[in-house]
């Protein structure tokens, strides 16, 4: 009787204080107008869709293009009350292993924890950013598919007017491995964010550095997605605010950069013999550059070449206003949902006055003209 007792009076309390931890969380919306902690439901037609990757320089981003902002860093509140405070959603990143979400039950309790994350923090959607290889009609295939149908019934439910999304490589041609249902996906989700970026993950012919999205590759991209038959309101145009720097084995005069063979899911080189560098970084190397910025009229695409401190010649390919307006026209001329980044943090917003003019031309790049 008495051990019971005592048992009765320790469930009492848990359920007591797990109300008032549910009171706390869900209770104490962050923002000074409780009306922000509110989910945005009604966004602007044309998309705008930013990866944040955490920090304070969110406060700088051009927040009059922004429709949405996907949070990879840690959860800011204040980035939330802003957000909403100017009409854009704030979304959570999903990610989970594929081996597990073959179980049904691993799917629906990963969907609630994901919901009531969502509530708690008073976001407005999911973006699923799975980059895991699958085998075209493994049981991780159809799971996948399974997965986005129900986070999006789920979210929709739960929270009326958010928006859920999913990250597609630049091709729905098996890139990396990735040989997911794209059009079940795209079928079960608001948009697919289409990665045009990392386009050499993979690279089959010889091994030379390249443009991290060249012009026709990233266009070829989206006429597939298209012709498989998905709709262009469910594509979203990802460019790349980040380059690759390679280190050269040899330099041609005519610019071919040789790189070490770094064999990547089954091809003999990739772009992970370069190293990622932000828009920023690449900005400032121009001046103490060999070449300043050259542009390769193929790929559509700049790129500068320096000497390190080992004597070593090094090639830098990347984007900026010039190739990303290129890519920005296809976004208005195939009528597809929008564009967006990865990532927003890559650019300068507290230097010299050249250098903000830099950061908001490429901010203005993004809107087709
Ligand atoms: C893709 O998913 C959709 C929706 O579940 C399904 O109807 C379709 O048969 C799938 N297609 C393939 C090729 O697996
Ligand atoms: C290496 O670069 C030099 C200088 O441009 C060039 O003359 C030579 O042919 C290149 N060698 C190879 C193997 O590409
Ligand atoms: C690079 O050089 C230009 C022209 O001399 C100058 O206006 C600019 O301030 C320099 N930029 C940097 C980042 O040093
Ligand atoms: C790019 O695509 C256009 C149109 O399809 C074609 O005319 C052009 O030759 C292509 N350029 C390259 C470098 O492949
Ligand atoms: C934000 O973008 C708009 C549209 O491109 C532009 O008119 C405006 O000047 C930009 N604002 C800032 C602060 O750069």
């Amino acid at each position: 009787m008495k051990s019971s007792g005592g048992g009765g009076g320790a469930r009492l309390l848990t359920a007591i204080l797990f109300a008032l931890h549910l009171r706390l969380a869900v209770g104490a919306c962050p923002c000074q107008d409780p009306a922000l902690c509110k989910p945005i439901s009604s966004p602007r037609d044309f998309e705008v869709f930013v990866f944040d990757v955490g920090g304070k320089t969110w406060k700088n981003y051009n927040w009059s293009l922004i429709t949405t902002v996907a949070t990879f860093g840690k959860y800011d509140p204040e980035l939330m009350c802003y957000a909403h405070s100017k009409g854009s959603r704030v979304v959570l990143k999903g990610d989970i292993s594929v081996k597990k979400i073959i179980d049904p039950a691993i799917r629906a309790a990963w969907i609630s924890q994901q919901v009531d994350l969502a509530k708690t923090q008073y976001m407005d959607g999911i973006n699923i950013d799975i980059e895991q290889h699958i085998n075209p009609f493994s049981a991780e295939y159809y799971a996948l598919t399974a997965l986005v149908k129900e986070t999006t019934d789920a979210f929709h439910k739960e929270i009326p007017g958010s928006q859920v999304t999913f990250d597609v490589p630049w091709s729905p041609g098996c890139i990396d491995w990735r040989c997911y249902n794209y059009t079940g996906i795209a079928d079960s989700c608001d948009f697919l964010f289409v990665m045009s970026y990392d386009e050499q993950s993979q690279v089959w012919s010889h091994c030379i550095a390249r443009a991290n999205a060249p012009f026709n590759q990233t266009l070829a991209g989206y006429d597939d997605y298209i012709f498989m038959g998905i709709n262009q309101k469910k594509l979203v145009m990802g460019v790349p605010w980040y380059g690759y720097d390679y280190t050269c084995q040899n330099l041609s005069e005519t610019h071919e950069c040789t790189i070490q063979k770094i064999p990547f899911r089954g091809a003999p080189c990739s772009d992970a013999a370069g190293r990622q560098v932000p828009y920023k970084i690449i900005m400032s190397q121009v001046n103490s550059s060999l070449s300043g910025i050259l542009w390769d009229e193929e790929q559509k695409a700049p790129y500068l070449e320096y000497k390190d401190s080992r004597d070593v010649f090094h090639q830098v390919w990347f984007d900026d206003p010039r190739s990303i307006s290129q890519k920005a026209a296809y976004v208005k001329k195939h009528g597809l949902r929008g564009i967006g980044m990865w990532n927003a943090d890559c650019l300068e917003y507290s230097g010299s006055f050249e250098m903000q003019q830099q950061t908001e031309a490429m901010w203005d790049a993004l809107m087709p003209k």
